[in-house]
């Protein structure tokens, strides 16, 4: 920590109070997978579904962030690290606001998805896999870049030079290549009724 003579300030409205006022619980569903897996899509589709029904809920997305808070940053381990530090400690504040967030970060290494299920109470942090195989995530390629991967146009690309390293122990996986976005979306919200969070 660089800054000293800091005292944490209470917050008068405590978690548990935006909880119970919202009616149910608040969590982060940390989503990790390949570019092209469907991280977005998921969840902007479990965003729809949980919004539909009055929970309150919030996409936190790769793309978007790296436009604003984290434009400083670009792809190197040093700094996908910092990136997803970063992401955690937002999610942290929209559970503590007494949101469901969903994160869409590639977050490829598995030591900085620890570092940020520390920062976690139980049952508050799920990593869920997005898992699709490379050679399908290359032939979906919504964004063009694993084709501009290949030619050389982009350097680090996850997945060609730079390494993912898939969860060890999710909490939930979804293999986006076997089921429909419905499916996926209604295996999710199965999810979250049995942890009592819905
Ligand atoms: S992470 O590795 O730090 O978690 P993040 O999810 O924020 O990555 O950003 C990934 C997004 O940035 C991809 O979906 C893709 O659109 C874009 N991108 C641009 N360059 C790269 C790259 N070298 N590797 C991976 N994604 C890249």
């Amino acid at each position: 920590m660089k800054s000293t003579n800091l005292t944490w300030h209470k917050t008068t409205i405590s978690k548990l109070e935006r909880r119970n006022q919202n009616g149910h619980g608040s969590c982060v569903l940390w989503f990790t997978g390949l570019s092209g897996s469907g991280k977005s899509t998921i969840a902007n589709a479990i965003s729809s579904e949980l919004f539909r029904h009055g929970i309150n809920e919030y996409v936190l997305d790769g793309d978007n962030i790296r436009h604003g808070l984290n434009k400083d940053l670009g792809f190197s381990e040093k700094d996908r690290t910092e990136n997803i530090r970063r992401i955690g400690e937002v999610a942290k504040l929209f559970v503590d606001s007494g949101k469901i967030v969903t994160t869409a970060f590639i977050s490829p290494f598995q030591s900085d998805r620890d570092h940020v299920r520390a920062l976690f109470e139980d049952d508050e942090f799920f990593e869920i896999y997005i898992d699709c195989p490379i050679e399908e995530c290359e032939k979906r390629d919504p964004k063009q870049l694993y084709a501009k991967a290949r030619r050389g146009e982009i350097k680090d690309f996850t997945g060609i030079h730079s390494p993912y390293e898939a969860p060890l122990h999710p909490d939930l996986v979804i293999h986006t290549n076997e089921l429909t976005i419905q499916e996926s979306v209604e295996k999710i919200v199965s999810f979250l009724q049995k942890k009592n969070l819905l």
